[in-house]
């Protein structure tokens, strides 16, 4: 796969996707701009090569129509404040005739950012015409957006195979990602330590198996714990249980043995009350792992290695259940292993608490990051490898 240094970027335009899929307020105001940062490096490189950029990236999900909330302006504004002496650009339209005269019009130096490609049903449909429309609009093509890599839609997919090989590459920030993960997928050092967590169980069920023989031990967290403890036969009073996996969960409690830690106390509700115990019944709910499972998970990322961790351990969005989630960020924080973090949640964990400086690796991807984890590459990658 070639990367941003391979490419003979001689008067070149650049068509570069990257994911500026980035949090809101009701205004439009971005809360976020972290994803956009981690995409800079190779906007500068390209910037001072003196090259014009057409960038494309996708806003939340908005079906296929345009929808004004998700329009990319206000995120134009925000890269205008990032890279201040550089002209900014935005483009209202995807594709079509003012998109095609807007790039052309582009000096080098200068960027172009398109509206949110979902407003285009050719996106998710990975359309060959629609990719087509976006691959005229620039001669070299640069996927910087690995959030988006586990998508096979069309401004990753079908646009990059419409450029020749060497007219084609990967930016700083998928380089980034692909060398760090690698730490964890190919022959990690020794004891691994893979941390899950997180609420939904059946997002995780691939990643968590994946794991079996590659970690030393699986730390399992969140609500997605419930769902595992039951597959045990354990009460989990009216803790979130996802019975439609109930089977999956038991085969991989049945592969994975010792390896595979539950949590042994909890944090649960009821009726306003909170109360720490190590068996959850009746009308209680789980609510964050307790204080001796944070210790003991604390512990086993002591004494390791590599450690990955994605999803938080606890419903964080209240502050009474972050402890777990804290505790197990300030160990990955102390510990002196490789640390490898991923995920939307997890990420703003670690963003509040400030440790973004203390891991080896933060990545900017949630489902592109389980997915790399499980399978080792992801369909945009995939698509940059062929020839
Ligand atoms: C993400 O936020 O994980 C990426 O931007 C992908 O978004 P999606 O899940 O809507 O495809």
């Amino acid at each position: 796969m070639k990367t941003l240094s391979d490419l003979d970027l001689t008067n070149s335009r650049a068509l570069v996707r990257v994911d500026f899929n980035v949090p809101q307020n009701d205004e439009g105001m971005v809360l976020d701009d972290s994803r956009m940062r981690a995409a800079l490096p190779t906007l500068r490189h390209l910037l001072e090569k003196n090259v014009a950029c057409v960038l494309m990236s996708h806003l939340g999900r908005p079906g296929g129509k345009r929808v004004a909330q998700l329009s990319l302006a206000p995120v134009a504004e925000k890269l205008s404040e990032l890279l201040p002496d550089h002209r900014i650009r935005h483009c209202e339209e995807v594709v079509g005739s003012r998109a095609e005269e807007m790039a052309r019009a582009l000096a080098g130096g200068e960027i172009l950012l398109l509206e949110n490609l979902r407003f285009h049903p050719g996106e998710k449909a990975n359309d060959d015409q629609f990719a087509g429309a976006l691959a005229g609009l620039g001669d070299v093509y640069v996927n910087d957006a690995f959030a988006a890599c586990h998508r096979e839609h069309a401004s990753v997919h079908a646009t990059a195979t419409r450029f020749h090989p060497d007219r084609r590459a990967v930016g700083r920030l998928v380089e980034r990602e692909i060398e760090a993960l690698d730490k964890i997928v190919d022959n990690p050092q020794q004891p691994l330590v893979a941390i899950f967590g997180g609420a939904k169980v059946a997002d995780k069920l691939e990643v968590v198996s994946a794991f079996i023989d590659r970690a030393d031990r699986i730390l399992i967290g969140g609500a997605m714990a419930y769902t595992f403890l039951r597959a045990q036969d354990r009460s989990t009073g009216s803790s979130k249980v996802e019975e439609d996996h109930l089977d999956e969960a038991r085969e991989i409690l049945d592969k994975a043995g010792d390896k595979l830690l539950l949590p042994i106390d909890h944090l649960m509700t009821r009726d306003g009350e909170v109360r720490t115990g190590d068996e959850i019944t009746g009308d209680w709910m789980g609510m964050d792992i307790g204080p001796d499972t944070a210790s003991r998970y604390a512990e086993a990322i002591g004494s390791a290695a590599t450690v990955v961790w994605n999803g938080p351990m606890g419903k964080i969005e209240e502050e009474k259940y972050f402890s777990g989630t804290q505790r197990i960020a300030q160990a990955m924080a102390e510990s002196r292993a490789i640390t490898v973090v991923g995920g939307g949640e997890t990420g703003q964990a670690v963003h509040k608490l400030g440790i973004e400086d203390k891991l080896t690796h933060l990545s900017t991807g949630g489902g592109a990051f389980l997915d790399y984890l499980a399978q080792g590459s992801l369909p945009a990658l995939q698509v940059l490898k062929g020839d």
